[in-house]
Protein backbone atom coordinates (compact mmCIF):
# COMPACT_ATOMS: atom_id res chain seq x y z
CA UNK A 1 0.00 0.00 0.00
CA UNK A 2 1.44 3.71 -0.82
CA UNK A 3 1.12 6.19 1.93
CA UNK A 4 0.68 9.41 0.75
CA UNK A 5 0.37 13.07 3.20
CA UNK A 6 -1.92 15.47 2.53
CA UNK A 7 -2.76 19.30 3.31
CA UNK A 8 -5.64 19.21 1.86
CA UNK A 9 -9.51 20.05 3.18
CA UNK A 10 -11.29 17.31 4.53
CA UNK A 11 -14.00 18.08 2.19
CA UNK A 12 -12.28 17.60 -0.81
CA UNK A 13 -10.48 14.59 0.21
CA UNK A 14 -11.10 12.10 -2.45
CA UNK A 15 -11.27 8.63 -1.09
CA UNK A 16 -13.07 5.69 -0.45
CA UNK A 17 -13.18 5.92 2.92
CA UNK A 18 -12.86 9.19 5.59
CA UNK A 19 -11.43 8.42 8.65
CA UNK A 20 -11.82 10.46 12.18
CA UNK A 21 -10.53 9.19 15.63
CA UNK A 22 -12.75 10.54 17.82
CA UNK A 23 -12.63 11.52 21.99
CA UNK A 24 -14.97 13.90 23.00
CA UNK A 25 -17.88 11.90 24.55
CA UNK A 26 -19.83 13.82 22.99
CA UNK A 27 -19.08 13.40 19.42
CA UNK A 28 -21.17 16.38 18.23
CA UNK A 29 -18.84 18.54 20.07
CA UNK A 30 -15.52 18.06 18.10
CA UNK A 31 -14.97 20.48 15.96
CA UNK A 32 -13.62 18.39 13.14
CA UNK A 33 -17.05 16.34 13.44
CA UNK A 34 -19.22 19.39 13.00
CA UNK A 35 -17.27 20.56 10.26
CA UNK A 36 -17.83 17.06 8.29
CA UNK A 37 -21.31 17.56 9.75
CA UNK A 38 -22.06 20.55 8.13
CA UNK A 39 -20.73 19.28 4.58
CA UNK A 40 -23.43 15.61 5.05
CA UNK A 41 -26.12 18.22 5.98
CA UNK A 42 -26.52 16.91 9.38
CA UNK A 43 -26.79 13.12 8.56
CA UNK A 44 -23.62 12.79 10.86
CA UNK A 45 -25.24 14.69 13.91
CA UNK A 46 -28.35 12.58 13.23
CA UNK A 47 -26.50 8.97 13.29
CA UNK A 48 -24.68 9.93 16.33
CA UNK A 49 -27.46 10.30 18.18
CA UNK A 50 -29.17 7.46 16.71
CA UNK A 51 -26.43 5.14 17.13
CA UNK A 52 -25.66 6.57 20.80
CA UNK A 53 -22.16 7.15 19.56
CA UNK A 54 -19.87 8.16 22.72
CA UNK A 55 -16.42 7.98 21.07
CA UNK A 56 -16.06 4.88 23.42
CA UNK A 57 -12.88 2.91 22.88
CA UNK A 58 -13.28 0.26 19.47
CA UNK A 59 -16.71 2.06 18.48
CA UNK A 60 -17.21 3.05 15.25
CA UNK A 61 -19.93 4.46 13.36
CA UNK A 62 -19.49 4.80 9.41
CA UNK A 63 -22.35 7.18 7.40
CA UNK A 64 -22.11 7.62 3.43
CA UNK A 65 -21.27 10.87 1.37
CA UNK A 66 -23.06 13.37 -0.26
CA UNK A 67 -22.81 16.31 -2.42
CA UNK A 68 -20.86 18.13 0.18
CA UNK A 69 -17.88 15.80 0.83
CA UNK A 70 -15.75 13.77 -1.99
CA UNK A 71 -15.06 11.11 0.26
CA UNK A 72 -17.41 7.94 -0.48
CA UNK A 73 -18.21 7.04 2.84
CA UNK A 74 -17.23 8.81 6.75
CA UNK A 75 -16.26 6.69 9.74
CA UNK A 76 -16.00 7.97 13.48
CA UNK A 77 -13.42 5.65 14.95
CA UNK A 78 -13.86 6.29 19.32
CA UNK A 79 -10.70 6.36 21.00
CA UNK A 80 -12.03 6.67 24.47
CA UNK A 81 -11.04 9.05 27.11
CA UNK A 82 -7.16 7.61 27.60
CA UNK A 83 -4.12 9.57 26.39
CA UNK A 84 -2.96 9.13 22.97
CA UNK A 85 -0.44 7.08 22.86
CA UNK A 86 1.63 6.02 19.79
CA UNK A 87 0.32 2.17 20.12
CA UNK A 88 -3.13 3.44 20.39
CA UNK A 89 -2.84 6.15 17.44
CA UNK A 90 -1.02 3.35 15.52
CA UNK A 91 -4.50 0.71 16.83
CA UNK A 92 -6.84 3.90 14.84
CA UNK A 93 -5.00 3.46 12.20
CA UNK A 94 -4.96 -0.22 11.37
CA UNK A 95 -8.99 -0.17 12.49
CA UNK A 96 -9.12 2.56 9.81
CA UNK A 97 -7.69 -0.08 7.38
CA UNK A 98 -9.43 -2.66 8.10
CA UNK A 99 -12.97 -0.95 7.48
CA UNK A 100 -11.35 -0.28 3.57
CA UNK A 101 -10.59 -3.76 3.73
CA UNK A 102 -12.41 -4.14 0.43
CA UNK A 103 -12.35 -0.77 -1.03
CA UNK A 104 -9.22 1.12 -2.92
CA UNK A 105 -8.25 3.93 -0.72
CA UNK A 106 -8.93 5.24 2.82
CA UNK A 107 -7.60 8.42 4.08
CA UNK A 108 -7.20 9.09 8.32
CA UNK A 109 -6.95 12.51 9.94
CA UNK A 110 -4.33 12.65 11.99
CA UNK A 111 -5.53 13.09 15.65
CA UNK A 112 -4.62 16.16 17.72
CA UNK A 113 -2.36 17.20 14.59
CA UNK A 114 0.67 15.34 16.30
CA UNK A 115 3.05 15.23 13.54
CA UNK A 116 5.17 12.64 16.27
CA UNK A 117 2.12 10.19 15.09
CA UNK A 118 2.74 10.52 11.59
CA UNK A 119 5.23 7.25 11.51
CA UNK A 120 2.90 5.19 14.27
CA UNK A 121 0.16 6.21 11.46
CA UNK A 122 1.90 5.06 8.58
CA UNK A 123 2.81 1.65 10.16
CA UNK A 124 -1.00 1.01 11.44
CA UNK A 125 -2.14 2.00 7.75
CA UNK A 126 0.17 -1.02 6.15
CA UNK A 127 -0.22 -2.89 8.80
CA UNK A 128 -3.92 -3.16 8.83
CA UNK A 129 -4.26 -3.71 5.52
CA UNK A 130 -2.92 -7.06 5.45
CA UNK A 131 -4.60 -10.04 4.23
CA UNK A 132 -3.37 -13.18 3.38
CA UNK A 133 -4.81 -14.41 -0.54
CA UNK A 134 -2.43 -16.14 -2.07
CA UNK A 135 -4.25 -18.93 -2.31
CA UNK A 136 -7.63 -18.14 -3.17
CA UNK A 137 -9.05 -18.45 -6.30
CA UNK A 138 -12.32 -17.37 -8.60
CA UNK A 139 -14.92 -15.30 -6.56
CA UNK A 140 -12.95 -16.45 -3.39
CA UNK A 141 -10.07 -13.59 -4.96
CA UNK A 142 -10.71 -10.15 -3.90
CA UNK A 143 -11.74 -8.25 -6.56
CA UNK A 144 -9.99 -5.12 -5.37
CA UNK A 145 -7.07 -4.25 -2.86
CA UNK A 146 -6.47 -1.39 -0.77
CA UNK A 147 -3.72 0.09 -2.16
CA UNK A 148 -3.82 3.84 -1.29
CA UNK A 149 -3.67 5.37 2.36
CA UNK A 150 -3.70 9.18 2.92
CA UNK A 151 -2.35 10.50 6.10
CA UNK A 152 -4.78 14.13 6.68
CA UNK A 153 -2.33 16.87 8.30
CA UNK A 154 -3.12 20.53 9.32
CA UNK A 155 0.21 22.04 7.68
CA UNK A 156 2.46 22.24 5.46
CA UNK A 157 3.96 19.27 5.04
CA UNK A 158 7.65 18.67 5.53
CA UNK A 159 10.50 16.82 4.74
CA UNK A 160 10.79 15.42 7.76
CA UNK A 161 7.10 14.10 8.17
CA UNK A 162 7.36 12.40 4.77
CA UNK A 163 10.84 10.19 6.18
CA UNK A 164 8.62 9.57 9.46
CA UNK A 165 5.92 7.85 7.24
CA UNK A 166 8.77 6.07 5.32
CA UNK A 167 9.63 4.89 8.26
CA UNK A 168 6.46 3.45 9.78
CA UNK A 169 5.37 1.99 5.84
CA UNK A 170 8.86 -0.29 6.03
CA UNK A 171 8.16 -1.17 10.04
CA UNK A 172 4.43 -2.29 8.48
CA UNK A 173 6.21 -4.32 5.55
CA UNK A 174 8.79 -5.73 7.84
CA UNK A 175 5.59 -7.08 9.68
CA UNK A 176 3.44 -8.27 7.15
CA UNK A 177 6.71 -10.33 5.20
CA UNK A 178 6.97 -12.23 8.30
CA UNK A 179 3.04 -12.71 8.40
CA UNK A 180 2.90 -14.03 4.98
CA UNK A 181 5.88 -16.25 5.78
CA UNK A 182 4.21 -17.69 8.61
CA UNK A 183 1.05 -17.97 6.74
CA UNK A 184 2.89 -20.00 4.47
CA UNK A 185 1.40 -23.67 4.23
CA UNK A 186 3.57 -26.00 5.00
CA UNK A 187 4.38 -28.00 1.73
CA UNK A 188 5.16 -24.55 0.43
CA UNK A 189 7.80 -23.14 2.66
CA UNK A 190 10.54 -25.79 3.24
CA UNK A 191 13.69 -24.78 5.00
CA UNK A 192 15.50 -24.57 1.31
CA UNK A 193 12.39 -22.12 0.51
CA UNK A 194 12.99 -20.31 3.17
CA UNK A 195 16.54 -19.54 3.04
CA UNK A 196 15.71 -18.70 -1.10
CA UNK A 197 13.62 -15.95 0.40
CA UNK A 198 16.48 -15.51 2.97
CA UNK A 199 18.71 -14.80 0.13
CA UNK A 200 16.04 -13.01 -2.05
CA UNK A 201 15.62 -10.38 0.00
CA UNK A 202 19.06 -9.51 0.90
CA UNK A 203 19.83 -9.16 -2.52
CA UNK A 204 16.87 -6.55 -3.01
CA UNK A 205 18.39 -4.61 0.40
CA UNK A 206 21.73 -4.82 0.37
CA UNK A 207 22.53 -7.47 3.16
CA UNK A 208 25.01 -10.35 2.99
CA UNK A 209 23.44 -13.73 3.48
CA UNK A 210 25.36 -16.90 3.38
CA UNK A 211 23.48 -20.04 3.61
CA UNK A 212 24.47 -23.61 4.47
CA UNK A 213 22.54 -26.95 3.43
CA UNK A 214 22.73 -30.45 4.94
CA UNK A 215 26.39 -31.36 3.67
CA UNK A 216 27.44 -27.87 4.77
CA UNK A 217 25.87 -28.05 8.21
CA UNK A 218 27.58 -31.41 8.72
CA UNK A 219 30.50 -29.58 7.81
CA UNK A 220 29.82 -26.54 9.78
CA UNK A 221 29.22 -28.78 12.95
CA UNK A 222 25.52 -28.33 14.14
CA UNK A 223 24.85 -31.75 15.16
CA UNK A 224 21.70 -30.52 17.34
CA UNK A 225 19.76 -29.62 13.76
CA UNK A 226 21.37 -32.18 11.95
CA UNK A 227 19.19 -34.35 15.11
CA UNK A 228 16.31 -33.12 14.23
CA UNK A 229 16.76 -32.94 10.70
CA UNK A 230 16.82 -37.03 11.08
CA UNK A 231 13.35 -37.69 10.22
CA UNK A 232 12.64 -35.27 7.44
CA UNK A 233 12.59 -35.96 3.39
CA UNK A 234 13.68 -32.31 3.47
CA UNK A 235 16.68 -30.96 3.83
CA UNK A 236 18.07 -28.36 6.52
CA UNK A 237 19.21 -25.16 6.30
CA UNK A 238 21.44 -22.72 7.76
CA UNK A 239 20.74 -19.19 7.43
CA UNK A 240 23.09 -16.32 8.35
CA UNK A 241 22.07 -12.90 6.98
CA UNK A 242 24.38 -9.65 7.87
CA UNK A 243 23.17 -5.94 7.62
CA UNK A 244 26.09 -3.68 8.42
CA UNK A 245 25.70 0.29 8.74
CA UNK A 246 27.68 2.16 5.71
CA UNK A 247 30.61 4.01 7.20
CA UNK A 248 32.02 1.74 8.90
CA UNK A 249 31.48 3.48 12.20
CA UNK A 250 32.04 1.53 15.36
CA UNK A 251 28.42 0.34 16.48
CA UNK A 252 27.07 -1.86 18.48
CA UNK A 253 26.71 -5.66 17.25
CA UNK A 254 23.71 -7.35 17.63
CA UNK A 255 22.88 -11.15 17.30
CA UNK A 256 19.27 -12.29 16.19
CA UNK A 257 18.67 -16.06 16.54
CA UNK A 258 15.24 -17.96 15.35
CA UNK A 259 13.55 -20.83 15.22
CA UNK A 260 12.98 -21.94 12.16
CA UNK A 261 10.94 -25.27 12.20
CA UNK A 262 8.59 -24.87 9.25
CA UNK A 263 6.26 -27.83 10.37
CA UNK A 264 6.31 -29.30 14.17
CA UNK A 265 5.09 -32.63 14.08
CA UNK A 266 6.32 -33.67 17.16
CA UNK A 267 8.79 -36.39 15.67
CA UNK A 268 8.34 -39.82 16.92
CA UNK A 269 6.73 -37.96 20.42
CA UNK A 270 3.86 -37.59 17.63
CA UNK A 271 2.03 -34.33 18.45
CA UNK A 272 -1.97 -35.21 18.27
CA UNK A 273 -4.09 -33.95 15.46
CA UNK A 274 -5.71 -30.83 17.27
CA UNK A 275 -2.12 -29.81 18.30
CA UNK A 276 -0.40 -30.30 14.88
CA UNK A 277 -2.71 -28.07 12.74
CA UNK A 278 -1.29 -24.87 13.33
CA UNK A 279 2.86 -25.96 13.40
CA UNK A 280 3.71 -24.40 10.18
CA UNK A 281 3.71 -21.55 12.20
CA UNK A 282 6.84 -23.02 14.32
CA UNK A 283 8.94 -20.62 12.18
CA UNK A 284 7.49 -17.59 13.49
CA UNK A 285 10.65 -17.19 15.43
CA UNK A 286 12.70 -16.91 11.91
CA UNK A 287 9.92 -14.87 10.49
CA UNK A 288 10.38 -12.21 13.14
CA UNK A 289 14.19 -12.35 12.51
CA UNK A 290 14.18 -12.00 9.47
CA UNK A 291 11.41 -9.65 9.00
CA UNK A 292 13.73 -7.52 11.54
CA UNK A 293 17.31 -7.37 9.59
CA UNK A 294 15.52 -6.36 6.54
CA UNK A 295 13.94 -2.90 8.38
CA UNK A 296 16.68 -2.33 9.99
CA UNK A 297 19.08 -2.58 6.32
CA UNK A 298 16.33 -0.26 4.97
CA UNK A 299 15.53 2.00 8.36
CA UNK A 300 19.64 2.25 7.70
CA UNK A 301 19.99 1.81 11.73
CA UNK A 302 23.20 2.39 13.37
CA UNK A 303 23.43 -0.80 14.47
CA UNK A 304 25.03 -4.30 13.07
CA UNK A 305 22.87 -7.00 12.79
CA UNK A 306 23.20 -10.34 12.06
CA UNK A 307 20.06 -12.86 11.39
CA UNK A 308 20.62 -16.23 12.21
CA UNK A 309 18.43 -18.93 11.41
CA UNK A 310 18.22 -23.19 11.89
CA UNK A 311 15.34 -24.22 9.56
CA UNK A 312 13.74 -27.66 9.18
CA UNK A 313 10.70 -29.63 10.03
CA UNK A 314 10.21 -32.29 12.64
CA UNK A 315 9.25 -35.21 11.33
CA UNK A 316 8.82 -39.06 11.75
CA UNK A 317 10.65 -40.55 8.42
CA UNK A 318 12.61 -44.11 9.09
CA UNK A 319 15.87 -42.64 10.15
CA UNK A 320 14.01 -40.02 13.02
CA UNK A 321 16.05 -39.09 16.62
CA UNK A 322 14.31 -41.27 18.98
CA UNK A 323 13.88 -40.48 23.26
CA UNK A 324 16.98 -41.89 24.75
CA UNK A 325 19.62 -40.68 21.53
CA UNK A 326 22.32 -39.00 22.39
CA UNK A 327 23.68 -35.81 20.49
CA UNK A 328 27.01 -33.28 20.81
CA UNK A 329 26.25 -30.33 20.05
CA UNK A 330 28.68 -27.36 18.25
CA UNK A 331 29.21 -26.00 21.77
CA UNK A 332 30.68 -29.64 22.86
CA UNK A 333 27.99 -30.88 25.44
CA UNK A 334 26.58 -33.84 24.62
CA UNK A 335 22.62 -34.23 25.16
CA UNK A 336 19.90 -36.81 25.74
CA UNK A 337 17.10 -36.62 24.01
CA UNK A 338 13.69 -37.26 25.83
CA UNK A 339 11.09 -36.28 24.34
CA UNK A 340 11.40 -35.54 20.29
CA UNK A 341 8.98 -32.62 20.30
CA UNK A 342 10.72 -30.85 22.43
CA UNK A 343 12.71 -29.98 18.98
CA UNK A 344 13.33 -25.86 19.06
CA UNK A 345 15.17 -25.63 22.15
CA UNK A 346 18.16 -28.14 19.99
CA UNK A 347 18.12 -25.94 17.09
CA UNK A 348 18.25 -23.01 19.14
CA UNK A 349 21.04 -24.28 20.62
CA UNK A 350 23.57 -25.05 18.06
CA UNK A 351 22.39 -22.04 15.95
CA UNK A 352 23.18 -20.13 20.10
CA UNK A 353 26.55 -21.01 19.76
CA UNK A 354 27.17 -20.34 16.67
CA UNK A 355 25.38 -16.62 17.40
CA UNK A 356 28.19 -16.13 20.82
CA UNK A 357 31.31 -17.20 18.09
CA UNK A 358 30.29 -13.88 16.98
CA UNK A 359 30.87 -11.91 20.01
CA UNK A 360 28.12 -9.65 19.77
CA UNK A 361 26.79 -7.03 22.09
CA UNK A 362 23.48 -9.07 22.41
CA UNK A 363 21.86 -11.83 21.35
CA UNK A 364 18.27 -11.50 21.33
CA UNK A 365 16.43 -15.00 20.28
CA UNK A 366 12.42 -15.20 19.45
CA UNK A 367 10.81 -19.05 18.97
CA UNK A 368 8.00 -20.47 19.51
CA UNK A 369 9.09 -22.90 22.49
CA UNK A 370 6.87 -24.30 24.62
CA UNK A 371 2.89 -24.79 24.81
CA UNK A 372 3.78 -23.86 28.64
CA UNK A 373 4.11 -20.36 27.53
CA UNK A 374 0.43 -20.18 26.85
CA UNK A 375 -0.67 -21.69 29.98
CA UNK A 376 1.43 -19.26 31.93
CA UNK A 377 0.83 -15.92 30.52
CA UNK A 378 -2.46 -16.87 27.95
CA UNK A 379 -2.59 -16.52 24.00
CA UNK A 380 -1.29 -12.42 23.49
CA UNK A 381 1.71 -12.25 25.92
CA UNK A 382 5.13 -13.25 25.01
CA UNK A 383 7.46 -14.54 27.86
CA UNK A 384 10.97 -12.74 28.25
CA UNK A 385 13.47 -14.13 29.91
CA UNK A 386 17.10 -12.72 29.54
CA UNK A 387 20.79 -13.42 31.67
CA UNK A 388 21.31 -9.84 31.93
CA UNK A 389 18.97 -7.51 34.25
CA UNK A 390 19.90 -4.47 31.90
CA UNK A 391 18.68 -6.28 29.21
CA UNK A 392 15.52 -7.79 30.39
CA UNK A 393 14.73 -4.31 31.52
CA UNK A 394 15.64 -2.60 27.82
CA UNK A 395 13.59 -5.45 26.13
CA UNK A 396 10.60 -4.66 28.68
CA UNK A 397 10.71 -0.77 27.93
CA UNK A 398 11.18 -1.43 24.11
CA UNK A 399 7.65 -3.71 24.42
CA UNK A 400 5.98 -0.99 26.08
CA UNK A 401 6.79 1.46 23.84
CA UNK A 402 5.74 0.02 20.80
CA UNK A 403 2.57 -2.09 23.00
CA UNK A 404 3.64 -5.29 22.52
CA UNK A 405 2.75 -7.38 25.48
CA UNK A 406 5.81 -9.05 27.00
CA UNK A 407 6.16 -10.52 30.90
CA UNK A 408 9.99 -11.00 32.64
CA UNK A 409 10.10 -14.36 33.51
CA UNK A 410 12.83 -15.99 35.81
CA UNK A 411 15.52 -18.31 34.89
CA UNK A 412 15.01 -19.99 38.21
CA UNK A 413 18.42 -21.62 39.16
CA UNK A 414 16.39 -24.41 41.53
CA UNK A 415 14.83 -25.78 38.29
CA UNK A 416 18.40 -26.63 36.81
CA UNK A 417 18.16 -29.62 38.28
CA UNK A 418 15.63 -31.02 35.95
CA UNK A 419 18.27 -31.05 33.35
CA UNK A 420 20.56 -33.38 34.68
CA UNK A 421 21.45 -36.73 32.63
CA UNK A 422 23.04 -39.52 34.51
CA UNK A 423 24.73 -40.49 30.80
CA UNK A 424 25.06 -37.09 29.17
CA UNK A 425 26.20 -33.52 30.46
CA UNK A 426 22.33 -32.44 29.76
CA UNK A 427 18.93 -34.06 29.38
CA UNK A 428 16.88 -31.66 26.92
CA UNK A 429 13.44 -31.71 28.68
CA UNK A 430 12.41 -31.37 32.71
CA UNK A 431 9.12 -31.98 34.10
CA UNK A 432 5.83 -30.68 33.03
CA UNK A 433 6.20 -28.27 35.83
CA UNK A 434 8.13 -24.40 34.19
CA UNK A 435 8.13 -25.98 31.12
CA UNK A 436 8.58 -22.12 29.42
CA UNK A 437 11.41 -21.97 32.72
CA UNK A 438 13.46 -25.15 31.66
CA UNK A 439 13.81 -24.39 27.83
CA UNK A 440 14.93 -21.30 28.77
CA UNK A 441 17.69 -22.87 31.50
CA UNK A 442 18.34 -24.99 28.25
CA UNK A 443 19.26 -22.42 25.98
CA UNK A 444 21.20 -20.79 28.37
CA UNK A 445 23.82 -23.40 28.37
CA UNK A 446 24.41 -22.33 25.15
CA UNK A 447 25.51 -18.72 24.66
CA UNK A 448 28.18 -18.34 26.79
CA UNK A 449 28.77 -15.50 28.10
CA UNK A 450 26.91 -13.32 26.20
CA UNK A 451 23.82 -11.18 26.89
CA UNK A 452 21.00 -12.70 25.89
CA UNK A 453 17.56 -12.58 26.14
CA UNK A 454 15.03 -15.11 24.92
CA UNK A 455 11.55 -14.73 23.69
CA UNK A 456 8.96 -17.41 23.77
CA UNK A 457 6.45 -15.98 21.28
CA UNK A 458 4.69 -19.01 20.98
CA UNK A 459 1.25 -17.75 22.48
CA UNK A 460 0.92 -14.11 19.99
CA UNK A 461 2.77 -15.21 16.96
CA UNK A 462 -0.22 -16.94 15.64
CA UNK A 463 -3.94 -16.34 16.54
CA UNK A 464 -7.22 -18.09 15.70
CA UNK A 465 -8.43 -15.06 15.42
CA UNK A 466 -8.18 -10.87 14.82
CA UNK A 467 -6.82 -9.49 18.29
CA UNK A 468 -5.74 -5.49 18.62
CA UNK A 469 -3.75 -4.54 15.84
CA UNK A 470 -2.87 -8.17 15.05
CA UNK A 471 -4.44 -10.16 12.24
CA UNK A 472 -5.74 -13.75 12.65
CA UNK A 473 -3.15 -16.54 11.53
CA UNK A 474 0.34 -15.28 11.95
CA UNK A 475 1.16 -11.92 13.54
CA UNK A 476 4.55 -10.56 12.98
CA UNK A 477 4.66 -9.88 16.67
CA UNK A 478 7.45 -9.47 18.22
CA UNK A 479 9.01 -7.55 14.67
CA UNK A 480 7.80 -3.53 16.39
CA UNK A 481 9.68 -4.47 19.50
CA UNK A 482 12.77 -6.15 18.15
CA UNK A 483 13.34 -3.13 15.82
CA UNK A 484 12.33 -0.58 18.52
CA UNK A 485 14.97 -2.26 21.14
CA UNK A 486 17.71 -1.82 18.19
CA UNK A 487 17.06 2.01 17.46
CA UNK A 488 17.37 2.44 21.41
CA UNK A 489 20.61 0.96 21.67
N1 LIG B 1 6.46 -25.75 18.77
C1 LIG B 1 6.11 -26.32 20.03
C2 LIG B 1 5.57 -25.28 21.01
C3 LIG B 1 4.25 -24.66 20.63
C4 LIG B 1 3.08 -25.25 21.07
C5 LIG B 1 4.20 -23.52 19.89
C6 LIG B 1 1.87 -24.69 20.73
C7 LIG B 1 2.99 -22.95 19.55
C8 LIG B 1 1.82 -23.54 19.96
C9 LIG B 1 7.35 -26.96 20.66
O1 LIG B 1 8.25 -27.50 19.76
C10 LIG B 1 6.87 -28.05 21.52
O2 LIG B 1 6.30 -28.99 21.00
N2 LIG B 1 7.10 -27.96 22.83
C11 LIG B 1 6.69 -28.95 23.75
C12 LIG B 1 7.79 -29.16 24.75
C13 LIG B 1 7.60 -30.37 25.62
C14 LIG B 1 7.68 -31.64 24.80
C15 LIG B 1 8.67 -30.36 26.69
C16 LIG B 1 5.42 -28.46 24.43
O3 LIG B 1 5.28 -27.26 24.66
O4 LIG B 1 4.54 -29.27 24.67
MN1 LIG C 1 7.73 -29.50 19.23
ZN1 LIG D 1 8.27 -26.68 17.86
Amino acid sequence: MKILLSHAELEQVATDLLVLGVRNQKPSEDPLVARLDAALKGTLRRAIATESFKADANSQLVVHGSSGLKAKRVALLGLGKDPLTAPRVRDLAVRASRLALDQRSVAVVLPDNDTAMVEVLADGLVSGGYRYDRYLTGSRKPKKSLNKGTILVNARVTNAMRVASERGVITAEAANLARDLVNSPPNDLTATVLAETCQSVSRTHGITCKVWDKKGIERLGMPLLLAVNRGSAEEPRFIHMTYKPKGGVSTKKVALVGKGLTFDAGGLCIKPAASMLDMKSDMSGAAVTLATVVAAARLALPVEVHAIIGSTDNMTGGNAYRPGDVFPSRKGLSVEIINTDAEGRLVLADALAYAQELSPDYIIDHATLTGASMVALGPYRAALFANDDTLRESYRSAGETTGEPYWPMPLDDDLRDQLKSSIADLKHTGSRLGGTITAALFLREFVGNAKWAHLDIAGPSFLESTHGIYPRGGTGFGVLTALQFLRDL
